[in-house]
């Protein structure tokens, strides 16, 4: 495997943080401070700071690199759906889209079946999918963590065309008890749980492209562990939540995610 074909990816997920005003200067200042031609930057506010970051994005200077993204989308197109938001309402606001996030699965009881009706949805739109699974705290030290991340992966991609979906997709492995803890796995436990889920791609009907899937780390990412996962040649970049509020831990995160991705443009 040439890591060199996958791109290196830093996703700042802002959660339920910013107002729309709050959300365009934190992204023109985040964009500022990234300006990392290597690696491919993605901002993703609340729904309602979406049009605030991509104007705030459009007016930065050099900063057009920056790509926006939604983090939830709805899995229908239209229709009787209070409160909910579907791919085609993203175009021209978003290029890229988290699904299946794991407050979504725990707050908002989302399937692995609804997950896959979501990621089909998206892919219908062009959006690129950020696709996020990972295991709880007790599947890991009951040592179910790969099962589980395996039947996740079958599960949110099951009846999704393939060929299609290929190039769009992005999968975050985020391990439950490493969002928001301040406790991060280790850079080998990553690596391995991404060879994990390349190979159910490999099972799903990628094949050979299961090679070329972005495999991202997410779970308390910060300035000073992003070398960590970087430094595995398995992982692709970082989804960063807490830390993709702060400009100096952007900014850190996304020079140590150039270095790595110079280096494997050299190889
Ligand atoms: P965290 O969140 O970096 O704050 O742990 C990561 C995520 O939820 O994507």
């Amino acid at each position: 495997m040439i890591p060199a074909m996958r791109p290196v990816i830093v996703a700042g997920n802002w959660k339920m943080h910013t107002t729309p005003a709050e959300a365009g200067e934190l992204a023109a200042t985040i964009a500022r401070r990234t300006n990392e031609p290597d690696v491919v930057r993605v901002l993703c506010p609340p729904f309602v700071s979406l049009a605030a970051v991509r104007d705030a994005l459009e007016a930065e200077p050099g900063a057009g690199a920056v790509a926006v993204g939604a983090q939830n989308v709805h899995h229908e197109t239209t229709g009787p759906y209070t409160g909910e938001v579907s791919a085609h309402m993203l175009q021209g606001l978003a290029s890229w889209v988290i699904v299946g996030h794991s407050e979504r699965r725990r707050d908002a009881g989302e399937t692995d079946e609804l997950i896959s009706r979501k990621v089909q949805r998206a892919l219908d739109t062009g959006l690129r999918v950020i696709l996020c699974v990972g295991e709880q705290l007790e599947d890991r030290e009951a040592g179910h963590a790969a099962d589980l991340v395996r039947t996740q992966v079958r599960g949110s991609l099951d009846g999704v065309d393939v060929a299609a979906i290929a190039p769009l997709l992005t999968i975050a492995y985020e391990p439950v008890w490493a969002i928001g803890t301040g406790r991060h796995a280790q850079g080998s436990d990553a690596a391995a749980m991404a060879a994990v889920i390349r190979a159910t791609l490999g099972g799903l009907g990628f094949d050979d492209r299961g090679e070329e899937i972005p495999v991202l780390y997410g779970g308390s990412v910060s300035s000073s562990n992003i070398g960590d996962f970087m430094d595995e040649p398995s992982i692709d970049g970082a989804l960063v939540g807490g830390a993709s509020l702060k400009p100096d831990e952007m900014a850190g995160i996304v020079a140590r995610a150039g270095l790595t991705a110079r280096a494997r443009a050299q190889r």
